[in-house]
């Protein structure tokens, strides 16, 4: 059959990324632009700010894509880009541009889902087997998504409150550290020890549900006691303590889901997939149940060539958006 080749957009937070894909699996490029440093002084994603710089970014991105690559318009087999969910004035940018492309050389549009793109990262790795199971772990979202065949999506649980990344940054925050604290945070655990004895929200409880506010607030409180009384704590050890908590729910959870669910494939993915402890963890617990893949760290977090991967299984299915195609922030599977 005819080659597929996906050019991909990704704008939905603060990384503007442009990606080639060949067939579903061949990352000829994947650009990201990251605007971290413009939010680090707000200690998280101020969304005017992101919209303009993706605006700024965007074009050089899909340019410099397309020649690392070197591909030409006329090469492409469709484009694919992330509608949602995520910041409404980041994603139209990516919206806007991928339609304009799409118009301009008469090519299918592709409408990806930004978890999705997290999920299909796992392709870069081997083919999806399916059912597949996906514990999905970011900046905005905490889900077990099941997934009975390609391009059906069920989540079976998500957090209740904060996302795990979200309170890695802001767990990261109170030590002092610089946003996005998570991978921080990730160092300083590997030389400590979970001395603390933080809570593990929900980890008893039936369903797969998940919550983290009361860990970011015993660790809050924690810290802030110790302020009070001017008591040193070891913040190697605070953060060994942070993770060991929200790691063992983690994997408490997705190996009880596999319990219920007949899975092929556990596919971890998503910002916090790049974990780790998370990424041990999850590989000893699930080894003799199912064949676990892994996010490569490199597209674990936002970028565009997972969006290509995403696009492809749409390709495949033949599943098009028109050119009226809008951001939806929202957006649910
Ligand atoms: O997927 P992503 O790039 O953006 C969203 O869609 O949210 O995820 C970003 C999140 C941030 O919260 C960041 O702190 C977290 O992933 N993160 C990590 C690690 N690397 C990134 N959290 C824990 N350990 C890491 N190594
Ligand atoms: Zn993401």
């Amino acid at each position: 059959s005819k080659t597929s080749l996906i050019l991909a957009f990704e704008t939905s937070c603060d990384e503007t990324s442009v990606a080639v894909i060949r067939d579903g699996r061949k990352v000829l490029a994947n650009e990201v632009a990251t605007q971290i440093k413009s939010h680090q002084r707000f200690g998280g994603v101020v969304p005017e700010v992101a919209s303009r710089h993706h605006i700024e970014q965007i074009t050089i991105c899909l340019e410099q894509a397309l020649q690392t690559a070197q591909v030409d318009y006329a090469d492409l087999s469709a484009v694919a880009v992330t509608y949602g969910p995520g910041l409404v004035g980041s994603l139209l940018v990516g919206v806007t541009a991928a339609k304009t492309v799409a118009w301009a050389h008469h090519l299918p549009l592709l409408p990806v889902n930004h978890i999705a793109g997290h999920i299909y990262a796992a392709q870069f790795v081997q083919p999806i087997k399916f059912p597949a199971m996906a514990l999905v772990v970011s900046g905005g979202h905490t889900e077990l998504v099941w997934m009975p065949a390609e391009n059906q999506f069920e989540i079976i649980g998500e957090t209740r409150d904060d996302a795990v990344g979200e309170t890695y940054d802001k767990v990261g925050r109170t030590m002092g550290l610089a946003y996005p604290a998570g991978p921080q945070v990730d160092q300083l655990a590997q030389q400590g020890q979970d001395t603390f004895a933080f809570p593990r929200a929900m980890q008893d409880e039936a369903g797969y549900d998940f919550s983290f506010s009361g860990l970011k607030s015993s660790f809050i409180n924690r810290v802030h006691h110790a302020e009070q009384v001017h008591e040193q704590l070891s913040q190697v050890d605070l953060a060994a303590s942070f993770q060991a908590a929200a790691v063992d729910v983690l994997v408490d959870k997705t190996v009880r889901a596999l319990h219920e669910y007949p899975a092929q494939q556990l596919i971890l993915a998503g910002g916090v997939a790049a974990n780790h402890e998370l990424r041990q963890r999850l590989a000893s617990a699930v080894a003799n149940q199912v064949r676990l893949v892994m996010a490569p760290a490199q597209f674990c977090g936002d970028n565009a060539a997972m969006i290509g991967a995403a696009g492809w299984m749409l390709e495949k299915h033949q599943v098009r958006a028109d050119l009226d195609l809008n951001a939806n922030p929202s957006l649910e599977f």
